[in-house]
């Protein structure tokens, strides 16, 4: 056996050697990671585009659809006038014609037709009602504000639930869209009131600002968990949201600070809402 140690270059060299090799190993792995990381980014980068054109999509998607809807309430409620209400309407007068020609002694008949004629003017009133339910006509008549003001008063009627409307735009104009929006908003909103909050008042606000509308329902109720306001089960709220997002406003839903109860905020920005008089604007969008 050889006992004798190698000569001291000999092992400085080594050593060098060594260090070079760490050190090209190193260079490697960092370099790997380097390029790893940059693999990942871009990957990264491409699915937060993708993410972001199919949220794009999906809003398109709802917008389509919400406009969509309305279009198909409009068209079933005048179906609905138009035959429902013309059959009644006919079927109202057949009645009333053989009432006029039977005898005084025809008594049962006579008592019969009434209850039929009650029925009749009974549906009636309903046709009436699930139509201007299904299409805001009353938008057309009296504006939005003056709508809101009757809901609110027609909401504390069915509800118990006291219910004032504020606003500072009595005498704007809206834009159709705008209106049905909103309008449907707030229906939505009080009908969650009475159904959910166990409130015993309600206020809705629609504020006009610089720079665009703001609509607030609020309620003195239970108060509204985050979970459910972002919940998938959550339809009624989502509409909401999708309406306000589709007129390219925003919308939160949430505890009202520091009293008890839930506060709902929309804002439109003023171009989508479509504020002052007829003669500013053009003259073929439809104000209410
Ligand atoms: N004003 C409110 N106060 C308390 N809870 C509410 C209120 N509005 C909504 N919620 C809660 O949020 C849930 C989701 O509401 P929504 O999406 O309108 O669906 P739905 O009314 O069909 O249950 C309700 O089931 C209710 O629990
Ligand atoms: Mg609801």
């Amino acid at each position: 056996m050889n006992n004798q140690k190698p000569p001291y270059h000999e092992l400085e060299s080594k050593m060098e050697e060594a260090e070079k090799l760490i050190h090209a190993l190193r260079t490697q792995q960092v370099d790997a990671i380097v390029g790893e990381r940059h693999i990942m980014l871009v990957r990264l980068k491409q699915a937060e585009e993708n993410l972001k054109s199919s949220r794009n999509q999906l809003r398109a998607l709802a917008s389509y659809l919400l406009s969509a809807r309305e279009n198909e309430r409009a068209v079933i409620a005048r179906e609905l006038h138009d035959e429902f209400g013309q059959g009644l309407t006919s079927l109202q007068l057949g009645l009333s014609w053989i009432s006029r020609k039977l005898t005084p002694g025809q008594q049962p008949l006579q008592k019969k037709i009434k209850s039929l004629s009650a029925t009749t003017t009974n549906l009636m009133r309903s046709v009436k009602n699930i139509a201007s339910e299904l299409r805001p006509g009353v938008l057309n008549e009296l504006g939005l504000v003056k709508t809101l003001k009757s809901e609110a008063r027609e909401f504390e009627g069915h509800t118990g639930i006291r219910c004032r409307f504020k606003t500072n735009t009595a005498k704007a104009k809206f834009d159709r869209s705008a209106a049905v929006a909103i309008f449907r908003i707030v229906q939505a909103a009080l009908t969650n009131i009475a159904r959910h909050a166990h409130a015993s008042r309600a206020h809705i606000a629609l504020t006009k600002r610089k720079n665009g509308v703001t609509l607030t329902v609020t309620d003195n109720g239970k108060g509204i968990s985050r979970k459910l306001v972002y919940g998938h089960d959550s339809l009624g709220i989502t509409g909401m949201r999708e309406r306000a997002l589709a007129l390219g406003g925003t919308f939160t839903l949430g505890g009202s600070g520091s009293s008890k109860g839930t506060i709902l905020t929309v804002q439109i920005p003023l171009s989508r809402v479509i504020i002052g008089p007829a003669s500013s604007r053009s003259r073929n969008t439809p104000q209410f």
